[in-house]
């Protein structure tokens, strides 16, 4: 979306690559010489956007990569767009940072109700701006975009976000265990994938998986499919799963990487949430809970299964 969001408003995007083989840490080098080029072809790039924990790959920026990319930006004087909606869905002893602690004169941070608090659809967004004149003044663009293009948020999910953020106990345990449950089943999904062949970075947060078939491209290529759009189209009619291609977030089709989602299998209605949510405080164990309580994720997992053994036929 920001890239859309980018071209409507007439803005040059200059996008860097993120190297699977570099677990998909920014690379300063790359993020450089991108900048380079566009200031070479008379451009003036004013903003880098960040996303950490990060879809489509679920990983979390260190705090070391961090701390170069600000230095970076500081020396540039390049705002930053820090989308952190995901900040509070982390696995496994992992911890969110906010490059904001290391540049927080030019950080701007993007969060939502959506994720943390399983509120997709529920149209609300915030940001943190730094302290200062020039934000008075980003604020008052804020204002006037929101105004003329969606006017507010309505009301009741106003009154939603003032309750989401006042601190209240119930709230923060229900996001502690969706995080539980997320994690949970990211990671069953995930170890599934791995044992089948199909490797992606184990995530770190939020609840995607991001696997490549590249490894299978020839193989695929009899089959007809050679991009990421027609493998996904390839599963969607043949296998009933929705995934998305990589190229929607600006990767190489050719990779033939694919974003998949857990977070809304076996949960599609308030009954199915609430069911998950009384078996994971009945059942300790994570595998067992996964087998027993997450049908559709098992059918979606039988279904790759017969589709890496299709591919391999
Ligand atoms: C990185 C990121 N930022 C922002 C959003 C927008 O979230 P929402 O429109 O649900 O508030 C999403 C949704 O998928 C996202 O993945």
């Amino acid at each position: 979306s920001y890239s859309s969001i980018a071209t409507l408003t007439g803005r040059s995007v200059h996008r860097f690559e993120l190297d699977v083989n570099q677990d998909y840490q920014i690379n300063i080098q790359t993020l450089d010489s991108v900048y380079q080029e566009a200031i070479d072809s008379g451009r003036n790039p004013k903003i880098l956007i960040l996303n950490s924990p990060c879809n489509p790959v679920g990983n979390i920026s260190s705090k070391e990569e961090l701390k170069l990319v600000a230095q970076w930006a500081k020396e540039k004087d390049i705002y930053i767009l820090s989308d952190e909606i995901y900040s509070l869905v982390t696995h496994d002893g992992f911890t969110h940072h906010t490059i904001a602690e290391y540049y927080p004169e030019k950080t701007i941070i993007f969060g939502g109700l959506s994720k943390h608090l399983s509120l997709g659809g529920w149209r609300f967004g915030m940001a943190i701006l730094p302290k200062g004149d020039e934000s008075i003044s980003l604020i008052q663009s804020f204002q006037s975009i929101a105004g003329s293009i969606w006017s507010c948020v309505p009301g009741p999910i106003q009154y939603t976000a003032i309750l989401a953020y006042s601190g209240n106990r119930n709230i923060d345990d229900y996001i502690k265990t969706c995080t539980k449950i997320h994690g949970i089943r990211t990671h069953y999904v995930h170890g599934k994938l791995s044992s089948m062949g199909l490797t992606s970075p184990k995530p770190s947060g939020a609840f995607y998986i991001y696997p490549s078939f590249k490894k299978w491209s020839t193989k695929l290529e009899k089959m007809g499919i050679t991009t990421c759009e027609e493998l996904s189209t390839y599963l969607l009619d043949h296998y009933s799963i929705a995934t998305l291609p990589g190229s929607a977030f600006g990767d190489d089709t050719n990779n033939l990487c694919l974003r998949l989602s857990t977070s809304f299998l076996d949960m599609e209605t308030d009954d199915q949430a609430q069911k998950i949510l009384d078996a994971y405080s009945e059942e300790n164990d994570p595998k067992l809970f996964m087998e027993k309580h997450h049908p559709r994720t098992t059918l979606f997992l039988e279904k790759m299964r017969k589709f890496i053994a299709e591919i391999n036929e």
